[in-house]
């Protein structure tokens, strides 16, 4: 029996398979628009992010990428509603943002799982608050239990799991609400190499079956161009999007794919931006040291 929630990620993946090439650029999912957001840091006021505008596709996986401290988590955090706008609106399904909902989905760096709770009591801990049975949260959990291939691990509890079964739990909690909009904060970051590598195929394929725009996170170059078809390469802080480039490249993708001249090009690209700017943020904080 197929479950609630493949379903409703199936039909919805379909839809948005057949419209990816026919849609057209204005019908935005996410969107950005002149957004500042301004802290008050020891030393007087940080501006974190700096007028940044742009807009993500339905269905589209666009990476952020930028040096260490130039407002990639602040601006996924504005997104998610956790933090406001100085300046600035933001719009998801042209609804604008004034805090969190299950629309969103979040994954950080580290799992932040609820330790008392299984697998999967943690996955439909979202689905029970939004009103659905236990029956129906349970379906959905185990749905989405399967899609992370953790089926043997429903009923284990997070410290018994690696970091990357963890990673895929947290992922398969961000995802129990059906949100539109999947942002994700270095979700790799912590992860070994090798691991790193697994999580990366296994998203892309997760990403393939379900509806969602994704906004991901990264340091990692290979990782961004992997990943995403666009990539919003940010300057040093005040954060702005500094290039946005398409990475256009075919999917399905591979880790071979990283050999392929058309990515070494990209990279080069990337890597270039991202020098520039790691070594303008180094400047800067050993000016204010
Ligand atoms: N709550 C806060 N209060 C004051 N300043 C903050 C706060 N959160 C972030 N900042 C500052 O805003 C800037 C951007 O921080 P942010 O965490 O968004 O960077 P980042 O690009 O995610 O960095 P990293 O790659 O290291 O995670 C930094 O200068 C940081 O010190
Ligand atoms: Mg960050």
């Amino acid at each position: 029996m197929l479950s609630l929630i493949s379903n409703s990620f199936r039909s919805d993946a379909s839809t948005r398979l057949e419209s990816d090439h026919r849609m057209p650029a204005s019908e935005s999912e996410i969107d950005v628009s002149d957004l500042s957001i301004v802290f008050d840091g020891a030393h007087g006021q940080v501006i974190a992010v700096d007028r940044v505008s742009f807009t993500a596709r339905r269905g589209e996986f666009v990476c952020l990428l930028g040096p260490s401290g130039c407002g990639k988590s602040t601006l996924l955090n504005a997104i998610a509603g956790f933090e406001q706008p100085y300046a600035g609106t933001i719009l998801v399904s042209g609804k604008r943002i004034t805090g969190p909902g299950p629309d969103r989905g979040m994954v950080f760096q580290q799992p932040h799982l609820f330790p008392w709770k299984s697998v999967r009591s943690n996955i439909a801990h979202g689905p029970r608050m939004n009103g659905k049975t236990r029956a129906e949260a349970r379906a959905i959990a185990d749905d989405l239990i399967a899609m992370v291939g953790l089926s043997r691990f429903a009923n284990a509890y997070p410290h018994t799991l690696s970091g990357g079964m963890q990673q895929r739990v947290s992922i398969a909690r961000a995802l129990a609400n059906q949100p539109r909009v999947l942002l994700m904060d270095e979700p790799f970051g912590a992860l070994d190499a090798q691991t790193r590598a697994i999580m990366q195929d296994s998203l892309l394929k997760l990403w393939s079956r379900i509806s969602a725009t994704i906004i991901f996170v990264t340091h990692d170059i290979d990782e961004a161009i992997l990943l995403a078809d666009r990539v919003l390469v940010m300057s040093a802080g005040p954060g702005r999007i500094l290039s946005d480039i398409t990475v256009g490249l075919p999917r399905p993708r591979t880790l071979e794919l990283t050999l392929d001249t058309r990515f070494l090009a990209l990279k080069r690209e990337c890597f270039a931006l991202i020098k520039e700017q790691s070594a303008r943020a180094f400047d800067a904080a050993e000016s204010r040291s």
